[in-house]
């Protein structure tokens, strides 16, 4: 299968074939992920780092996955000390960094960012996130971590938060179409899904349910999939706060649950998710953040034809 030279912009463009061979690769990076074998593969490749807004595991994941694969690192770092700050475009900024790095990690704010970044780039582009719209590599991070601790096959999964700002369920449920899951979205009626996401999902043949109430869906589910509001993302901070505290998953969420009942997130958490819920067999975010090392170490290697 040919990644080289791919840019991974969305996941509306990824096959299940696609998929599955960049989960069975990243398999095969996880003894180098766990820093249990080393590995030179990407040995004298450069990635440069473009984070227009925060990141944690995002970030640090895709530079840690370059460190193990041998590769080095270029960090933009923060905006304010580049000469964005100067005004200079995102078009300008992107064909400069083409001449310094080998493939280029970009977050930023505005939806379609990455389109855009790729249509100057020559080098490939892996979108980090961009505003609203989508985070392709989280979702294969997301998708790596069901098959790993639950099931990709017959799965039924909840959609649960913020389905309207939040771009990691945005890509999660194109993915997930592509499986054949039974997909239940909750959330306040404020923050439902787009409908035209609604409407492409049920094109591609998914079956979709909606409601508000986590009680009601969750009994039922093999992933729980949880969400941070993005009050980032709120033209007005009073619409914010109607819909701050309306869904938590404390440990009475989960009296009635299946036995085998995976909790994600793709964290940041801010109150969605109480720290009582952490130490149950359920939870599993923080290995889904770990799961990011190997499947960001699997893409770079895809893109940069360090592998097939
Ligand atoms: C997510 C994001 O940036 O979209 N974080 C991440 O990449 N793990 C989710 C969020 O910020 O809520």
């Amino acid at each position: 299968m040919k990644f080289m030279d791919h840019h991974i912009i969305s996941m509306t463009s990824f096959s299940r074939d696609m998929i599955d061979h960049i989960l069975e690769t990243a398999e095969k990076m996880e003894p180098i992920a766990l820093g249990k074998e080393s590995s030179d593969l990407l040995k004298g490749k450069i990635l440069a780092v473009l984070f227009f807004e925060p990141s944690t595991r995002t970030r640090m994941s895709f530079e840690t996955a370059m460190l193990r694969l041998g590769g080095d690192i270029l960090n933009l770092g923060s905006v304010d000390a580049s000469s964005i700050a100067k005004g200079e475009t995102l078009a300008d900024t992107i064909r400069v960094i083409d001449g310094y790095a080998d493939a280029m990690v970009l977050r930023h704010p505005k939806e379609g960012a990455a389109h855009l970044a790729a249509e100057f780039s020559s080098i490939p582009v892996l979108n980090a996130g961009d505003g609203a719209g989508h985070h392709p590599t989280q979702t294969l991070l997301d998708l790596y971590t069901i098959k790993r601790e639950s099931h990709l096959e017959g799965l039924k999964i909840a959609l649960a938060g913020d389905l309207k700002y939040g771009r990691t369920v945005h890509s999660l449920c194109y993915a997930l179409s592509l499986y054949g899951a039974d997909i239940t979205l909750v959330s306040p009626k404020e923050l439902r899904m787009p409908e035209e996401i609604i409407s492409d999902l049920k094109n591609r043949g998914a079956k979709v349910t909606e409601t508000d109430s986590i009680d009601d869906a969750i009994n039922d589910m093999d992933v729980l999939y949880m969400t941070r509001i993005q009050k980032e993302r709120f033209p007005d901070p009073a619409e914010y706060q109607k819909v701050a505290n309306k869904l938590k998953i404390t440990s009475d969420t989960l009296k009635d649950v299946k036995t085998g009942l995976k909790i994600m997130h793709p964290l940041p958490r801010v109150n969605e998710i109480k720290p009582e819920v952490d130490d149950t067999p359920h939870a599993c975010y923080f290995k889904q953040a770990f799961y990011g090392v190997p499947v960001r170490m699997a893409l770079l290697a895809l893109v940069l034809g360090a592998t097939e």
